[in-house]
Formats: structure tokens, sequence, C-alpha cells
């Protein structure tokens, strides 16, 4: 038995048009909530098709409230290439959320008291309504990376050779990530009510099948959300490829 819904489309496309009008009737039916969000090449589009359906069915944010998955330690928020400013570009920028509801860990500072404020800060929401999650090649999400502990908390992670060369792209020529970022913990991820995973192209394909194939294990990360009971999986078939048919909802 798999434990995760899976809602399987032709292409990254039809995937973010799908999962932003998931949140969008999430944000419709509570205003109020919650989200946990997530950056990477995959959300691009999905925050694209967000802020497009908000522009044109006049969807407010405005009562809502957003923790960012991760950031990395030390980029200054405006750096070209940290989490702060893709969000600032692909989302903040575009919806009436309110800037000081709009929250990424600060990892530019203290980063230990950065871990504890966050999760404070969490709590003190009411906890995370729905999480968005990419998933790492490796199988991670957030900066969770094989052999992170399943009941982890906000802290700081060091990114693996493989995820600091997936995400050398984003920074400028000649610069490389950070080699850590603040990370919610798994533990963390796992306390939202809902989870939607996202996953697109046929480099996801072994990633998303050991996640939900195979017993929950550390060394991947993403088998962590067989432990939760509201998973859905928005993907395309070419990362659903490793799945076989006895997933697909
Ligand atoms: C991003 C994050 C990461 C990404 C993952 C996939 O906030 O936490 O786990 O979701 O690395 O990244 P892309 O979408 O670039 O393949």
């Amino acid at each position: 038995m798999i434990k995760a819904q899976f809602q399987v489309f032709v292409s990254p496309e039809a995937v973010a048009e799908a999962v932003a009008a998931h949140i969008a009737e999430v944000v419709r039916a509570r205003p109020e909530t919650v989200l946990g969000l997530a950056t990477g090449k995959t959300f691009v589009p999905i925050y694209e098709a967000l802020v497009r359906v908000s522009v044109e069915t006049g969807l407010s944010f405005a009562e809502a409230s957003s923790f960012n998955l991760d950031e990395y330690v030390g980029l200054a928020p405006n750096h070209p290439a940290s989490f702060r400013r893709y969000m600032e570009e692909n989302f903040f920028r575009h919806v009436d959320l309110p800037a000081e509801r709009a929250l990424l860990p600060e990892a530019d500072g203290d980063a230990a008291a950065a871990c504890l404020a966050y999760e404070a800060a969490i709590v003190a929401r009411g906890g995370i309504d729905v999480q968005l999650l990419g998933i790492g090649r490796n199988g991670h999400i957030g900066f969770n990376e094989p052999g992170s502990a399943f009941d982890g908390r906000t802290q700081v992670a060091k990114l693996t050779p493989s995820t600091i060369a997936a995400n050398t792209s984003d920074f400028p020529p000649g610069e490389v990530p950070p080699p850590e970022a603040i990370t919610m913990g798994i533990g963390t991820i796992l306390e939202a009510r809902e989870i939607v995973l996202v996953a697109t192209g046929a480099g996801k394909a072994e990633a998303l099948a050991r996640a939900f194939l195979a017993p929950p294990d550390e060394t991947c990360p993403a088998s962590a959300l067989q432990r939760h009971g509201h998973v859905t999986v928005f993907c395309d078939e070419a990362a659903f490829a490793g799945m076989g048919h006895q997933a697909k909802a």
C-alpha cells in the first residue's frame, strides 16, 4: 500500500496549474492559511501559475502567512541566489501577502538563534497548514540530506556535493552555493497538516520511487513522508516513471 495520493500529469506546466489550483482552493476556503513554501526550479512555474490565478480571480493572500523551508547560511537576503530574493521575484512582490508574515529562516546572522526563532514563529502561527516540497535527486527534502534524522527540527545543515552541483547554476558565474543552509527539519516538516510534494522530470523518477516504494529509511529523506497521513504527490509522467501503475489515482 502506497501511503500517498498521486496526481500524475502530462507536463510540468500541467503540474504547475494543478498545484496552483489546489493552493488557491485552500486559501479561498481558509484565508488565514499558513503556507509552507519551497524554492528551486520545480517551483518557478508553480508560483507563476499561482500569481496568474491570484490576478485573474482576485485571490488574496492578505490574511495568509508563509514559512519557507530553507535559506543558505551567510547569504544576504538581496543576494541574487538567496531564497529570499527568489521568493520576492517569483511570488511575494506579485501578491498581497503581508511582508511581515512572509518568513524565511534568517540565515545571515546568528544561525543557531535563527533556528530556534523559526520553530517558535511557526508554533506562534498555529503550525503549517499546507507544506509545499520539492525533492532532490538524492531524495532530500528541504536541505535535509541523506542520513538526516526523521525527527530533526529546524537546523543548520551541510549540503552534499551533489546538491551544491545541482544548485550552482542558480549562482552568478564564478560563485558556488555556500556549504551550509538553515532548513526546517524532517520532524518540523512532518508536523504540517497537509503535504504537497512536487516532482517533475526524469531526473526525479528514481528519488520518487525510492521515497514511496521502499520502507522509510534515513538514507532517503523523502521516505519519511510515508509516516504522514495526508500527502499528495503532484508529478509529471517522467517523474512518475519509476513508480509502476499501482500508485496512480
Ligand atoms: C528548496 C528545497 C529543495 C528543492 C529540491 C529540488 O526550497 O528545499 O529541497 O525542493 O532541491 O530542487 P529543484 O526544484 O531545483 O530540482
